[in-house]
């Protein structure tokens, strides 16, 4: 197993050139089983997760080639309708071929995700919208069994919650149904408007892109998709966090600054000077004066898209420990997403968790110190890279393979950046 190994307190600045989204990718590589046929997806970033994706559609007869950024898919011929434990316990995005597989062979079996590092996650809204467009489900050994002996038939679907992968799955089933489902209280993450623009580039017929109602006329046949996976805004938002946090100035770009509406206001109002491209944002500091550079306490309380996400939680946390005053983060999303703050203590932030708020007291900036750390999910580890490197003194940060799982290529392109960051070999 590797580590990363840092050393902090050098201002980043530059320009890092974003990737394709992960979360975006995902369901993008899902969407290619609804129908046989060679299809194309650009911009597709080479992360553990895609390469995992990969593998369970190659476990289901899907014929794989990358070049570049570029990942051909042949779903002409599936072997098999069935999501195995060992895939699906590694990443939970798995779940999403259900949809499209129960749509094109009336029938998909998928190992239930089980709990993961950030909360319980259940599935439930997801089963929920397949029966009501006809599947029948049932649950054994740990598996859930979908058949549908005839074509789905639309419905009209609600979510109690916007559930980002569960509106994803429910598009791409729809989208081969008989006639009109609805989709209400949908999701509108940025990820979902770039399935929908696959899907209505397939020939679904789909209405109400970007609103939280999706409106969904089922098509007999699907072409194959030529599609570009979009920026990945988390990863984004990363970098301008960690250049902020280190007292630098610089730049994300290939980015879509208006896909991170709610961060971009937070580092506006903390005090950061944001300046934005069509396709680029500029982080950096303005003149300071006798007490140097200070950033404002801010609040955040995660929400769904377009609300301050839940993935740039623990990075902002990361932020604010170097925050002058304080500030109070709420978590609303999922309920056990505050794992980096043990972490940042031992670097020595001043945390209080309190249910599901967290009460940061602001060390002023370079006030955290270098520790040996542990990566517990992917975006708590990309908090302890921005702590780290803003920290004084050595961070080792173990289980790396975490964020292996989301940023493609992070050490290079933070050693562009200026940081002083290589993995090495855990004793
Ligand atoms: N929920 C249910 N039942 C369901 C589905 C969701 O109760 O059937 C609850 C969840 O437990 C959660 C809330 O609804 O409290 C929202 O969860 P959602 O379904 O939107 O999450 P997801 O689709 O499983 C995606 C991303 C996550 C991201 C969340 C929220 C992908 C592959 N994953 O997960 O990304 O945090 O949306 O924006 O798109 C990450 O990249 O690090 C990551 C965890």
């Amino acid at each position: 197993m590797e580590k990363l190994v840092i050393h902090g307190g050098r201002p980043l600045h530059g320009e890092v050139k974003i990737s394709g989204a992960k979360n975006a990718a995902l369901p993008l590589m899902a969407a290619t089983l609804l129908t046989p046929g060679k299809h194309r997806l650009r911009n597709v970033p080479n992360l553990r997760d895609t390469r995992t994706f990969i593998r369970l559609l190659e476990y289901l007869g899907v014929k794989s080639e990358r070049v570049g950024d570029t990942l051909s898919l042949d779903t002409t011929n599936l072997s098999s309708a069935e999501a195995p434990y060992d895939l699906v316990k590694t990443m939970r995005a798995s779940v999403l071929v259900l949809g499209p597989l129960v749509a094109r062979l009336g029938q998909a079996r998928v190992s239930l995700p089980g709990g993961c590092a950030i909360g319980a996650r259940p599935i439930d809204f997801h089963i929920m919208g397949l029966e009501r467009l006809g599947a029948t489900c049932h649950l054994e050994g740990g598996y859930v069994d979908l058949k549908c002996e005839r074509a789905l038939r639309g419905e009209v679907i609600y979510f109690d919650i916007p559930t980002v992968t569960g509106t994803e799955n429910l598009l791409m089933a729809a989208s081969l149904a008989e006639g009109t489902t609805v989709l209400k209280n949908a999701a509108k993450e940025p990820e979902i408007g770039n399935l929908v623009d696959m899907l209505t580039g397939m020939g679904a017929k789909i209405e109400g892109r970007g609103t939280d109602s999706l409106i969904i006329h089922g098509v007999k046949h699907l072409q194959p998709a030529d599609c570009e996976v979009i920026p990945d805004r988390i990863e984004a938002g990363t970098y301008l966090l960690a250049i902020v946090a280190t007292g630098g100035s610089g730049s994300v770009s290939h980015c879509r600054p208006d896909h991170l509406p709610s961060l971009l206001e937070k580092l506006r109002l903390a005090g950061v000077n944001v300046t934005e491209t069509r396709d680029t944002i500029t982080v950096g500091w303005n003149e300071t004066g006798e007490g140097g550079k200070q950033l404002k306490g801010v609040n955040i309380k995660t929400m769904p898209y377009p609300g301050y996400p839940t993935d740039l939680q623990a990075q902002f946390m990361a932020l604010m420990t170097q925050c002058s005053g304080s500030c109070v983060v709420n978590e609303t999303i999922f309920e056990n997403r505050f794992m980096h703050v043990a972490e940042l203590h031992r670097m020595g932030a001043n945390i209080k968790i309190d249910g599901h708020s967290a009460r940061v007291e602001g060390l002023g900036m370079g006030g955290l110190k270098g520790a040996p750390v542990m990566a517990t999910d992917l975006r708590a580890s990309s908090s302890l890279v921005i702590a780290g490197l803003s920290a004084s003194g050595r961070t080792d940060i173990s289980r790396i393979y975490h964020l292996e799982r989301g940023y493609e290529n992070l050490v290079d392109k933070l050693t562009k950046l200026g940081a002083k960051v290589w993995k090495e070999d855990e004793q």
